[in-house]
């Protein structure tokens, strides 16, 4: 008789305690082998051996492309040994020769395969490609790596495979790992291990220990320096893993039991079909998770297919599983015969009807062996305990159905999840059903087939995670996020400042990608932009009032044929209607570019159908903050308002009525790739939206400079928007055809905009936003009329900000303090609102007083708020200053 050893630490050893046990042959109930068995001390060694090699880094050190070279050594190597192995494998079972024969070439496929997938496919390194996090920009990237130490414990139904599939990916994806055979069926492992150390997969990688499964069990799923545990076997034994495992937190993959149904449709191939179910059923005994042993047969053709069952069974030969005629062999064990023969008993004592089967089998000339006859039970109802409890044998309950949604529903009515199949010729309604059932495999016309590249796993009480395939690599990885500073600086950390008291961040980036062109005739260039952008089709969107002045046609006509349309139906303050409402058109007309023509509202718009257009959807799924990872569509922004500055900043500002309040998307790749800033595109605007579009532009480079984002690039841009809008408002109030002084307005809402850009804005934004949405006040109007009032408010932290904006206001400073200063600033601003006739109060602007203190918690949630120069903590300062503007 053959002996065995333990394998630990890259040794054949004897157990510590000099215990052995023997292996028996379950069709002819001879020992065929004695092993050494393990206990504690066995099992401490090898995960201690498991641990040493892992730390070591001889193994998850390697490079993929290295390990998969080590791992084709030992696939060579189990080729050598293939014929023993399937031998040894065919008598320790009970699996049928032709059976065993397959396990070793399916276990060299694996092992080359998941090596090559590892080495070549595996996402081992990922970049987190989005534009970057506002608050902490940086590299981020994921790697997966090898968990550690990881315990394989495999059931007795197919010993080898499960070893394989156990070894396999834990080897292949770095860890080192310690194999618990079933004590039944250890042989075929401990064979793999000879051939692991043949092909010199280094000392302590793999181990390979046998015993009984609840004493070793114990100290694998406990042990501390155990990280994984990757089980197969019943839902008993997996659910006392999970919990053994809980104590030191491992992770855990099972495997566990099935009662799958295989549904056969009306439709269905009758011969097919009774093969699929007396296969997915008998084959192996039916000592498999997956057997389909619900049949689900409609009641129309249910005594025929009952009757077609049970002749195919009656047909299958029983036999010693070296002989090479047997369809099936012995059941593992005199307890797993035990074990079927009380459910026998059980389903008859439910009244379920015994077809055929139903006893032992003897096998001539053989005077053991745990034989059973494939056995069939009809009539039988779901509820009943052969229905829904695992019997592990050769044993199909056949349940009658009479339409697709109840066979579905009976296939559900399951504590498992595990299998399943479908027959049918009508592929439609078979993938229908199979959507349906909460399984983690499904065949159609198929039953029992699996694939390296495949996934394999449960649903419910059919086991945590996935063998095979990528996800089944996932599981033995772990994930690290890497997170690379862009900013290491301590002032320049915003995130760091919220545990300190310097509010200010010094350092920054400046990104203002948008090319501008701008001065008299400068619309002309648009044909040539169009072109350098390598678009052809460019759809104009516009709002009604613009279109009327006649400016979308100019643009029409300037870019020739290049113009497929004009959409021009843009509301003011658009909401996400308005933008998908002009993707369908853009879509509709294959438009390859968007040239906006208008105001905020349109460039906006604009903005957000570049994001749909490229990415597909609607705009409520991109209101987000530094998602996008490539260009969008091509988009060309014509001003024809003094003010947003929409034309070069990377937020399109948005009304989601269901989120009752104006939403962003965020990000440097929605700024227009040109804008276009042409004096003729304003002269035809009314005196009260230049006034409040400038106002918006005004309020933008003010709040640019006092947010905690400034820096000295954004001042300058600030303070000349400050000044040009300061001397150009009254020119363009009072003669609104002064070229020279409109462009000057354009010019300076597009520095106000490359300012905010980059420093953000502040507390008057946060609350313009709110009374925008609320009470529809318009967006500039709200934020001049708020401005003085937040300006005072900031006087605070920011006093030397302020006094450069009352200098750039043309106000005196010389004699006065900063502070002084600072406050004469807001005067300033306010007398010039007077002069150009802005209105002064939110009471004028339709905002009932009794709803500010709502106003100010809506305001207090604006993203702007978070970046004011002076901390907004409390709810009473923002209801203050709303009191104060109305
Ligand atoms: N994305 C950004 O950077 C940004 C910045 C500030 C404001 N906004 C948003 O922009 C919107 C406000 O934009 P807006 O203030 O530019 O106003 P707007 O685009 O809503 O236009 C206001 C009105 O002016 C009319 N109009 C515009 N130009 C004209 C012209 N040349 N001749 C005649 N009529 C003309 C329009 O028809 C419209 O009725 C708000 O929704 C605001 O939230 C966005």
């Amino acid at each position: 008789m053959e002996q065995y050893k333990l394998f630990i630490d890259g040794k054949f050893v004897d157990a510590a305690s000099g215990k052995t046990f023997e292996s028996v042959d379950p069709g002819t109930e001879a020992p065929i082998a004695t092993i050494a068995q393990a206990g504690k001390a066995d099992a401490e060694a090898a995960i201690a051996a498991a641990r040493k090699a892992f730390n070591s880094g001889v193994w998850s050190g390697l490079t993929p492309a290295a390990r998969m070279a080590k791992i084709h050594d030992f696939a060579d190597e189990v080729a050598k040994q293939a014929l023993r192995l399937a031998a040894t494998e065919c008598m320790d079972s009970g699996q049928i020769i032709g059976l065993a024969g397959f396990a070793p070439l399916l276990g060299i496929g694996l092992l080359r395969n998941l090596s090559l997938a590892a080495a070549t496919k595996f996402p081992w390194e990922e970049e987190i490609s989005v534009s970057g996090n506002a608050f902490a920009p940086g590299r981020e990237f994921i790697r997966r790596e090898p968990i550690g130490v990881c315990v394989g414990i495999i059931p007795w139904n197919f010993p080898m495979t499960m070893a394989f599939w156990k070894i396999a990916p834990a080897l292949i994806m770095g860890n080192t790992m310690v194999l618990k055979p079933a004590s039944y069926t250890s042989l075929s492992a401990l064979i793999l291990a000879e051939a692991a150390k043949a092909a010199g997969i280094p000392d302590g990688v793999i181990n390979v220990i046998a015993g009984p499964g609840g004493e070793l069990g114990s100290v694998l799923c406990t042990h501390p320096d155990v990280d994984k545990i990757a089980f197969t076997g019943s839902t008993e034994v997996g659910r006392e893993i999970m919990r053994m495992a809980s104590d030191t937190v491992k992770k855990v993959t099972l495997e566990l039991g099935g009662k799958s149904a295989n549904i056969i449709l009306d439709d269905a191939d009758m011969e097919l079909a009774v093969e699929g179910a007396c296969f997915g059923t008998f084959f192996h005994q039916g000592q498999i998770c997956e057997s389909g042993t619900r049949v689900l047969v409609p009641s129309k053709i249910y005594d025929q297919f009952v009757e077609k069952m049970k002749k195919r069974a009656e047909a299958l030969r029983i036999g010693y599983q070296l002989d090479p005629t047997s369809h099936m062999g012995p059941l593992v064990s005199k307890q797993q015969l035990a074990t079927v023969e009380r459910y026998i008993k059980i389903g008859k004592e439910e009244g379920a009807k015994l077809v055929t089967g139903g006893k032992r089998v003897e096998v001539p000339g053989i005077p053991g062996g745990y034989y059973y006859a494939p056995t069939i039970f009809a009539n039988v109802k779901n509820k009943m305990r052969i229905a829904q409890e695992e019997i592990f044998g050769p044993v199909v309950c056949v349940i009658k159905y009479d339409s697709d949604e109840e066979a579905v529903a009976i296939a559900n009515d399951s504590i498992y999840g595990l299998g399943g199949g479908v027959f049918s010729t009508n592929q439609a309604r078979a993938e229908r059903v199979a959507r349906g059932i909460r399984t983690g495999t499904m065949w159609i016309n198929n039953y029992h087939i699996f694939a390296d590249y495949c996934p394999f796993g449960g649903y419910k009480q059919s086991g945590v995670g996935r063998e095979l395939g990528i996800a089944g690599l996932q599981e033995y990885t772990v994930i690290k996020r890497i997170h690379v500073s862009a900013i290491a600086d301590a002032k320049s950390n915003m995130t760091f400042q919220l545990m300190s008291d310097y509010k200010k961040v010094d350092g920054f980036a400046y990104n203002c990608p948008t090319m501008v062109v701008a001065g008299h005739g400068a619309l002309s260039s648009i044909y040539k932009a169009i072109v350098d952008l390598g678009c052809r089709k460019a759809l104009i969107l516009t709002d009604p009032g613009v279109n009327k002045a006649g400016l979308a046609q100019k643009v029409k006509n300037a870019l020739a044929d290049f113009c497929v349309g004009i959409h021009d139906k843009i509301p003011p303050d658009p909401d996400l209607a308005a933008v998908d409402a002009a993707t369908a058109v853009a879509r509709e007309l294959k438009a390859d570019c968007i040239v906006s023509v208008g105001g905020g509202s349109v460039i906006d718009t604009a903005k957000g159908v570049c994001v749909t257009l490229k990415n597909g959807g609607n705009a409520n799924d991109y209101l987000n903050f530094l998602v996008l990872t490539e260009p969008q569509t091509p988009h060309i922004a014509i001003p024809t308002t003094s003010g947003t500055g929409s034309e070069v900043t990377n937020v399109a500002v948005l009304t989601s009525h269901k989120a009752g309040r104006k939403l962003f998307i965020v990000d440097a790749r929605i700024m227009p790739n040109v804008a276009i800033l042409d004096p003729v595109f304003t002269l035809p605007l009314p005196k009260d939206i230049t006034v409040s579009t400038a106002m918006d532009a005004m309020t933008h480079a003010i709040e640019a400079m006092t947010s905690t984002m400034s820096n000295k690039i954004c001042d300058g841009m600030a303070l000349q928007a400050i000044r040009l809008i300061n001397e150009n408002l009254p020119l363009v109030v009072t003669e609104g055809k002064n070229e020279k002084a409109r462009l000057n307005m354009q010019l300076a809402a597009t520095m106000a905009g490359w300012a905010f850009t980059i420093a953000q804005v502040g507390l008057a934004h946060g609350m313009a936003h709110t009374v925008g949405v609320l009470h529809h006040v318009p967006h500039g109007a709200a934020c001049g009329i708020i401005l003085p009032k937040v300006m005072r408010y900031n006087v605070e932290t920011s006093a030397e900000k302020l006094a450069q904006v009352a200098h750039a206001l043309n106000v005196n400073i010389a004699n006065m303090s900063e502070r002084e200063a600072a406050l004469a600033a807001a005067d300033a601003v306010e007398a010039l609102m007077i002069k150009v006739g802005h209105p002064m109060r939110l009471r004028d602007m339709g905002v009932p007083q009794e709803n500010l203190a709502v106003c100010a918690f809506h305001a207090m949630a604006d993203t702007a708020v978070i970046f004011n120069g002076r901390p907004v903590r409390d709810p009473n300062d923002v209801i203050q200053l709303y009191n104060q503007a109305y």
